[in-house]
């Protein structure tokens, strides 16, 4: 049984540290519409630092008592005023509009269920300013990644582990169960010079566009413009992505 992957917050931004192909999106979003932001699922603080380090007022909504911890330190250390709070982004509650609500980096999937993206998306809904902007960024479930044979290791990405600064190394493993549409993954952390690697593991519902569109509208919003990329290209069916602009 492997370690739930939301657990060690300095480990995850050791191994994304690639990840940097939304920030300008994000910023450029939370800049074009001013006012207030609101991420939910905001982990370790990863955008919270881009977005406040414009000037922008933030707050942050995530699940796991390390990652807020963690992302508070982070928000301390910068000298910024923002900060991120325990709460489930199905049933928060937040006494304020916001001007701009978001849910970055695929954190959307780890609603397992139409009904709990639903209540996130309610919950979004309700928080949202008249004039406001809600965004969502997810990939495209790709089968050539559901479907691979489950018995193999794959390469995900090399890093640093950031304890003692030894070079390691992410495989994984996935079971897509298709009537479900859950991805459960489980990732084995190798260290340098160690044989026995640690296991983390994480859920994924793969919510495809038509259901993500039929979500959104249900919950109220507008979808008002539908991007395949962070570059801003319309989505089409070649795209990787499905980023989502919606009003009220
Ligand atoms: C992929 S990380 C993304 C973190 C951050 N948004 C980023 O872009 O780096 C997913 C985050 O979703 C959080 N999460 C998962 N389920 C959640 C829920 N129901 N409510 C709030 N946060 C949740 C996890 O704790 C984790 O921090």
């Amino acid at each position: 049984m492997g370690t739930n992957i939301y657990t060690e917050p300095a480990l995850y931004d050791a191994v994304n540290w690639w990840k940097n192909n939304d920030i300008q999106f994000i910023t450029d979003m939370a800049d074009e519409i001013g006012g207030s932001v609101l991420e939910l699922a905001a982990g370790t603080g990863r955008l919270a630092i881009e977005i406040m380090d414009k000037g922008q007022s933030y707050l942050g909504v995530d699940s796991s008592q390390e990652y807020v911890e963690y992302a508070n330190q982070k928000i301390k250390s910068k000298g910024f005023d923002g900060r991120v709070i325990l709460g489930d982004m199905r049933t928060f509650s937040l006494p304020n509009t916001y001007d701009f609500i978001f849910i970055g980096f695929n954190s959307f999937f780890h609603l397992l269920t139409n009904d709990d993206a639903l209540a996130c998306l309610t919950q979004a809904y309700t928080h949202l300013s008249n004039q406001g902007k809600f965004v969502i960024d997810l990939f495209i479930p790709d089968p050539s990644f559901l479907y691979k044979d489950e018995n193999k290791l794959y390469h995900v990405t090399n890093f640093t582990w950031p304890e003692d600064g030894s070079k390691g190394m992410v495989k994984e493993r996935n079971h897509y169960n298709d009537e479900t549409q859950i991805n459960h993954i489980w990732w084995y952390f190798y260290k340098e010079n160690m044989d026995d690697p640690s296991l983390f593991e994480f859920d994924m519902h793969m919510i495809y566009p038509d259901t993500m569109d039929r979500l959104l509208t249900e919950a109220g919003f507008t979808i008002e413009k539908k991007y395949g990329n962070h570059d801003k290209t319309p989505f089409n069916e070649e795209s990787d992505y499905q980023i989502y602009v919606c009003g009220k």
